[in-house]
Order: structure tokens, then sequence, then C-alpha cells
């Protein structure tokens, strides 16, 4: 280390009026890379671990990682048998669960159980992924990305070069593989990631919802937490245990790896890890970005469904079907609502943007300074790319939140192709149209136009109301009442028989039918404002800023190495032990990756004077039993097995049925469904949430407030065994520690 450096540092630290105002660091942040386990071995140990790093994430050998899967687009699961049996959330199977439902057989309601190999439902379009390989290819893909004057090539440029090398390294894989190379860093480092994809798959068990849903949209993301949130699902192959398409003849995948049960419990303080695919963090934005969030994203949104939520739970409390119907989208709809405000408070509460701000005095110092030029300009161009996001963005959410709220809209706007291809008698025409005919029917089945037409004009006066935002619902030549009349009572689009028919019979020459619709001229006027105006816009701000994050994020890499080099020098250190995410510890963001997240069984303190004990139990279900509250109905079997105590072999030491609990580990949504492993690498539980008051930590992770929420497997498995009589799923199972 130079004097000069030297000299730089203590200037830094003299200046600091921050030091100490800090979270206190703790060490068990962090989504960590699990190819880079071994830097965490020490500490997983020192928390209890009994494994090896190579145990749980192995180049060469089987290891953990052979058991979890990619379930469907965005959830995790778990091989727990030799025959394919996969555990995941009940509200990552949901759409499955809901697309074998009707009024007739309410497996939403009621619950599934396959009661052998041949009842298991097909589910179409469901796929598990198993990650074979993971490697680092940074070289490949950022090699040379550099204009012939040493200067970075202009963003496109760079962009286009990076999509052909990534197309390279995906090229030429097996049947079945499946090649993606992400960006880790912002776009400072690429990962290949070779996935095996399994399209058969089948539901094999779903608790009824008023267990896998208990508590419903009333209990989400809040602990203590009572929800059975699980379900089962099964990997078909081919006679050769390869991935295949769904065919009678397939038969369950024999997995490489299933994780072993253990019925053994818990104590506080104990070591976990979950081990699964969280979807998005941003831990290393600037302040300019969470204040966007803080003041403009998560408000705008929160507002918007506010309304359009009120619309939907009102019909669904009037009408059963319209509740079947409407149920995964409003449980969808109010997810993020609610995630959000959660978020808001705790932003808030931990002042990040203030905390940023300081942090970033200190990094624009070093970037003043000879040492950290490369970084000069980075934090004022940011906060004048947020400036100029800042109103597109704000239309953007307007166009998805509002506008496209009547779910008519998007649909009616999916027709442009059949009309397109109607007109030039394309030859592909036959396809597109029983492309329609499959689309209606979907949508058809679980649409109201009367729910529809109120979401509409809600949304529509919401907009033109507040006088601040840009109308976007503009419809030339009728007041907006007038305009969901004839949306809604002469269009083709909301008259589910009418469209059904007019496909059936359909010829090219009736594209006219549609494109004088309505609601079609209505989607195509507010797409075409979307598509034309907005959405460049946001993009070359995204784009831009994009860029520069990546340049912040290896700013910040540098900054903390420097940093630690210092201190292990004993010189004061150029950040003051301040870092951009609270920790210090410079994880990479989430990005749909493999990660392994660690920490310990622990209860947390919500608001002053309560203390939250870390597990919940079935005396907690009997407690908020409500037969008139449709969120706290209790099934009279669950209710008998309770009052006599008949838990079986899954009852804990006290005697107790424990139902959730709640840990350290950091997580995110796509960790949902994720297994959830003790110090022996045994499956005790299956993440599924995170507490309200710790949803910031997709920002800024808070040890003392932070707390992800998992079904214990002692309630999962007595509600196969116990409550559904599917004993034969657990005699599949391996199960240790009774
Ligand atoms: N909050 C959890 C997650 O983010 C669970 C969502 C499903 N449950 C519900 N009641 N909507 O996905
Ligand atoms: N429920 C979330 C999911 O579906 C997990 C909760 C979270 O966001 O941590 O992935």
């Amino acid at each position: 280390m130079s004097m000069n450096l030297n000299g730089f540092f203590k200037k830094m630290a003299a200046g600091s009026l921050f030091f100490g105002l800090l979270p206190v660091a703790h060490a068990d942040e962090g989504m960590w890379v699990p190819l880079f386990l071994s830097q965490n071995q020490e500490r997983m140990q020192a928390l209890g671990m009994q494994l090896t790093a190579e145990d749980i994430y192995s180049v060469n050998q089987s290891s953990l990682k052979d058991a979890v899967v990619i379930f469907g687009g965005g959830c995790t699961g778990e091989l727990v048998s030799g025959q394919g049996l996969v555990l995941t959330n009940h509200h990552c199977g949901y759409d499955a669960i809901q697309s074998h439902s009707s009024v007739e057989h309410d497996y939403l309601t009621l619950g599934f159980w396959a009661g052998d190999f041949a009842q298991e439902l097909p589910c179409p379009g469901l796929e598990v992924r198993f990650l074979k390989e993971m490697r680092d290819v940074s070289q490949q893909v950022l090699q040379g990305l550099q204009g012939p004057d040493g200067k970075p090539l202009p963003e496109a440029v760079r962009q286009d070069s990076i999509r052909a090398r990534s197309l390279r390294l995906t090229a030429g894989l097996g049947q079945g593989e499946e090649g993606r190379v992400v960006p880790f860093y912002y776009g400072n480092q690429y990962f290949l990631f070779i996935y095996e994809v399994f399209p058969d798959v089948r539901l094999v068990g779903a608790p009824p919802s008023n267990i896998g849903k208990f508590g419903g949209d009333t209990d989400n993301w809040v602990f203590p937490r009572h929800t059975g949130d699980f379900s089962v699902f099964r990997i078909y192959a081919d006679s050769l245990n390869r991935p295949a398409a769904y065919s009678p003849e397939n038969r369950p995948y024999k997995p490489k790896r299933y994780l072993k049960i253990d019925l053994g419990g818990y104590e506080e303080g104990d070591f976990t890890f979950v081990f699964g695919y969280p979807g998005r963090t941003q831990e290393y934005l600037s302040s300019y970005g969470v204040e966007q969030i803080l003041e403009q994203e998560d408000p705008m949104r929160i507002s918007a469904r506010t309304e359009r939520l009120a619309v939907i739970k009102a019909a669904m409390d009037k009408d059963s079907k319209t509740r079947i119907q409407y149920s995964a989208k409003a449980a969808g709809i109010a997810n993020g609502w609610k995630k959000w405000m959660g978020e808001v408070k705790g932003i808030q509460r931990l002042d990040v943007v203030g905390s940023k701000r300081e942090y970033e005095k200190v990094f624009g110092q070093w970037a003043s300074s000879p040492q950290g030029k490369a970084y000069a300009g980075v934090l004022p161009a940011l906060e004048k790319a947020y400036q100029g996001y800042g109103a597109y963005q704000g239309m953007a959410i307007l166009f998805q939140e509002h506008t496209l709220a009547p779910e008519a809209v998007s649909f009616a706007y999916s027709f442009r192709k059949l009309c397109q291809a109607s007109k030039t008698q394309d030859s592909a025409l036959g396809r597109i149209l029983e492309d329609c005919r499959a689309r209606a029917e979907a949508f058809y089945k679980d649409y109201d136009p009367g729910v529809d037409k109120e979401i509409f004009l809600r949304m529509a006066f919401m907009t033109e109301k507040d006088g601040t935002r840009t109308p976007v619902i503009e419809f030339p030549g009728s007041t907006l009442q007038k305009q969901a009349d004839r949306f809604y009572g002469k269009s083709i689009f909301t008259q589910p028989e009418r469209m059904l028919s007019f496909l059936e019979h359909y010829k090219p020459g009736q594209y006219k039918t549609i494109e004088r619709d309505p609601l079609y001229k209505y989607a195509v006027l507010v797409y075409g404002q979307y598509l034309n105006q907005t959405a460049p816009a946001v993009a070359r701000f995204k784009k831009e800023i994009d860029s520069l994050q990546r340049i912040y994020m290896k700013g910040q890499m540098e900054l903390k190495a420097l940093s630690e080099a210092a201190s292990r020098d004993s010189l004061s250190r150029p950040d003051q032990g301040l870092s951009n995410t609270g920790t210090g510890i410079l994880y990479p963001d989430a990005n749909f990756t493999l990660r392994v997240a660690y920490g310990q069984v622990a209860g947390f303190s919500p608001s002053d004077a309560l203390y939250c004990k870390p597990y919940t139990t079935l005396d907690g279900i009997m407690e908020k039993e409500n037969p008139d509250i449709y969120d706290y109905v209790v099934e009279e079997r669950l209710k008998d097995l309770h009052a006599r105590r008949d838990y079986g072999r899954y009852a804990n030491a006290l005697g107790e049925m424990p139902v959730a609990f709640i840990g350290t580990n950091h997580t995110t949504g796509g960790n949902s469904g994720s297994p959830v492993l003790n110090a022996e690498g045994n499956l005790i539980g299956i993440n599924f949430d995170r507490n309200w008051e710790g949803t910031m930590s997709d920002i800024r992770y808070d040890a003392e407030m932070c707390r992800n929420i998992m079904l214990d497997i002692r309630y999962c498995l007595f509600i196969i065994d116990k409550f559904a009589g599917a004993t034969r799923l657990v005699e599949e199972m391996e199960i240790v520690g009774d």
C-alpha cells in the first residue's frame, strides 16, 4: 500500500461524520453463488453446519444441488423421492391446481390426492429445470469489448456483441438441454447455466385451500403464520429416464439425488440454509434509484391495485363462480401490492436513501481522487438519468397498472395477428386462428365482463381525477361511462359466446368485424401510444441507467477490495466500513440463478415490546378459526385431529404440531418452494414467504427485522399422511430423525 493512498484514507476517516451510525455488520446477509460456496464454508460451519461446500454444490459429483429444481416459470422445488416426487408451495402449484378445477371438481377448495400413478394429472406447459452445470464465461463474453481507442463500445454495440457471444456459448446443446448466459454484478461478470428441462410434470396432491392458503391474503407476508403452503408434483421421463413431452408411456423420473426428510425439528439458533432460485434484488442501487422506488414506483402501483382489488374482492364475495375465476388473479395482484407497502415502510424506517447518500459522499470523494478516477462522473450521471427517467417510468406504470387492468384490453390487442394474417392471406392463418381459439377458451374460462367493466371504470376515473398524471385512458368522442358501455355492451371481445362462435365460423374477410370493434380500436390506440412513445423512452433511459449502474457496481467492488486490503494492513479504510448494502459483503444481486442463503432459526421483535417466537402450531390455527371468514375456515377433519392431538410421528418434542417457522435466511420472490435444510443437509422445511416488516430486504437487508417464513416439513407430512391419508407418498420418502 503506497503512502500516498494511506494519506488519502486517513483524510477520509477524519472527515467521517457517520461512522457508528451504521447498521451493525451481520455476516449472514446474502445470497451466495453455490459454485463459490467454499468462501462461506467456515462461517456456515461456525453456525453449526456439518457439511462441506462440496456436499452442497460439486462440479464433479452428485451433490445436494441435484435435488433442487426451477419449478415452472418462477419458483423452486425439491426432489423428495427416488421416483421423481417434487415438493413446492401451494401458491407455486396454484395455476396447475386451478386449471384442473371447476365448480364440479373444485380441487382448489377441496384439495386433490392422486390415489396412484395413473391418477396423477398432466399439467401442459408446466416444466421443471435441473441445473447441470454453471460456468464463469466472463472472459468469453466480455473480452475486448472496447473500441480501437481503448474506450468502451457504445452501449448498443456492446449489447449486440454480448448477445451474439451468448448465443454461441449456448449453441449445440443436447436434447432437453437449455443454456442461459446470465449477467452478474450488473454485467461485470457472466455465467453460463446449462439446464435439463423436463416437460412432463404431473399434479400428485394439493391440500384444500383452507390449508394450503390458510390465512389467505389477510395473512400473506405476515408472521405469525399458519399457512400449509405446499403442493406435490411428480416428474415423468421417457423409458431411458430422459426428458420427454407428456406421454402415457412415460415413467416416474429417477433423480440423481433426492433429499432426506428430517422430522427431528429445530431449536431457536439452529443453523439452516435455503437452496433455491431468488428472482431479483437491488442491493447496490444508488440513492436516486431507491428514491424513485420509494417516491414513485411503489406508491403508484399500490394505489392502482387498491382500487382494482376492491372491485375484484366485492365480486368474489358475492359469487362462488367468480371466486374460482378470480382467486388466482386476485392473489397475484394482492401479493405485489402488500409487499410494496412493507417495502416502503422498511425503506423509510431504515432511512435507506439517507444512508446511501452518506455512502455516496464517500464514494464521490474517492472517485474524485486519482485512485478512483474511473468512476468520477458516475453518480452525477446516475442522478441525471433518473431525473429524465422518472416521467416516462410514471407513464409506463400507468399503462401497466391502469390501462391494462381491464383484461379485455390486452386480450383484444392480441387479435392483431389474426387481422394481419387475414388481410395478407398469410399461410399461417390457420395456425393463428387455432391459437386465437385456444386463447379465447382459456381467457373466458376465468373472465367476467361485469367485473372487468367495473375495473375499467374505476381505473379510468382514477387517472382522470388525478390531474398530475398523464391521462393514458383517452378515447376520442365520448365520456368514460359511454365508452365503458360500448366496450362492455357492443364489443365482441366482452361477449364470450359471440366471440367463440365467431371464431368457430371465422372467414378471412371477417377481420373487418375485429377492426371495427370499439374495444379493439381502443386497444390499438393505447398500445400504440405506449409502444411508440413511452416504451422507447423508457428503454433509452433504462439502457443508460444499466450501463451507469454497471460502472457504479464495479466502483463499489473496487472500493470494497481496497478497503479490505487497507483494513488487513490496518490502515483506515477508504469506505470507513460503509457500504452501499448495509453489511459490506458484496454478494451478487439475485438474478433467478441458484443460490444459497444461510442463517439461523430466530424469532424477532416486530414492534416495541412485542416478541415473535420462531414457530407457530396447530393450536394457532384453532385460535384463528372462524367459519364466517373465508380465510379462516378450518376443516372438520383437521379440527378433529387437533381435538384428539392425533399428530402421529409428526408432533414436536412438546407434543405440539408445528406449522411454520422463521429464520434469518436472506430470500426473495422465486425462493418460494425452496428446500430449507438443516446442519446435516436434510429437509426440515419449505420456504414460502417473508415477514412484512422485512420486505425491504430486496433493497436493504436488516438482520434485526428480516425473516424468511418456512413451512415446517412435519406439518406438510402430517397433512399428506394423517389428514389426507395419502400415505403412499410418505412411504416413498426417506425419513430420518423421528
Ligand atoms: N407472499 C408470498 C410470495 O411472495 C406468497 C404469495 C401467495 N400467497 C397469497 N396469499 N397470495 O409469493
Ligand atoms: N412468496 C415468495 C415467492 O413466491 C417468496 C417470498 C419472498 O418474496 O421472499 O417466491
